[in-house]
């Protein structure tokens, strides 16, 4: 199986999809990966790695539709049974969403549905919970609100900062995302309407 991977930074959750393939782990190949921002350190990473690394800057198009078009392109020009959202940070037009639909998953560094959006380790400290995580999710229309998939929790402690926070979550992030990658690949993960299930059972 074939997967597609967007990403607009660092990568570092596409390195452990990267690691996770080469330890044949993925139960598939990653075949190319998709940036909108021209000098993302992932694209290195897909370099290094042998990968297809397209660049697609967002600013060269004059509308999200545009874009998305453009994108749309690029990805099924690679025909992926999967699309994987690695750090991507852009907001998806509906046409987008409905041409992937369960078939597209995005990790959000939040124990959804709780701190959808952005800056959600800053918000989860302001708030003072004593849990946080990440979770992988199928992508819908609705901003981080479609079916979760797989989550990981951490616990918060009062000397915590937004650094300390964000990479114990993102510890999380590289070891649930290739499961749920493989377990989409292996055909046990649907999204059926609003309810996503695993070998059949509602999640
Ligand atoms: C991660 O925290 C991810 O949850 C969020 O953006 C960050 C991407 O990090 N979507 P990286 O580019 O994978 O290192």
């Amino acid at each position: 199986p074939r997967v597609v991977v967007l990403i607009s930074g660092g990568g570092t959750n596409l390195q452990a999809l990267i690691e996770a393939q080469q330890h044949d782990e993925l139960g598939g190949e990653i075949v190319a990966v998709v940036s909108n921002v021209a000098d993302a350190y992932g694209l290195k990473r897909a370099r290094d790695a042998g990968i297809d690394a397209v660049a697609l800057p967002h600013r060269e198009y004059d509308s999200r539709e545009a874009f998305d078009s453009a994108l749309t392109k690029v990805i099924e020009r690679h025909e992926p049974d999967l699309v994987v959202l690695a750090g991507f940070m852009r907001i998806l037009t509906p046409r987008f969403v409905q041409r992937f639909l369960g078939r597209m998953i995005n990790i959000h560094p939040s124990l959804l549905p709780a701190y959808q959006g952005l800056h959600t380790h800053r918000r989860a400290l302001q708030d003072g919970v004593t849990e946080h995580g990440c979770s992988v999710h199928f992508v819908t229309e609705e901003l981080d609100g479609g079916p979760v998939l797989v989550q990981a929790a951490v616990n918060v402690t009062p000397d915590d900062d937004e650094d300390s926070l964000k990479a114990r979550v993102l510890t999380r992030e590289h070891l649930i995302f290739p499961i749920a990658v493989r377990w989409f690949l292996e055909g046990r993960l649907r999204l059926d309407g609003n309810l996503a299930t695993i070998d059949g059972y509602p999640l």
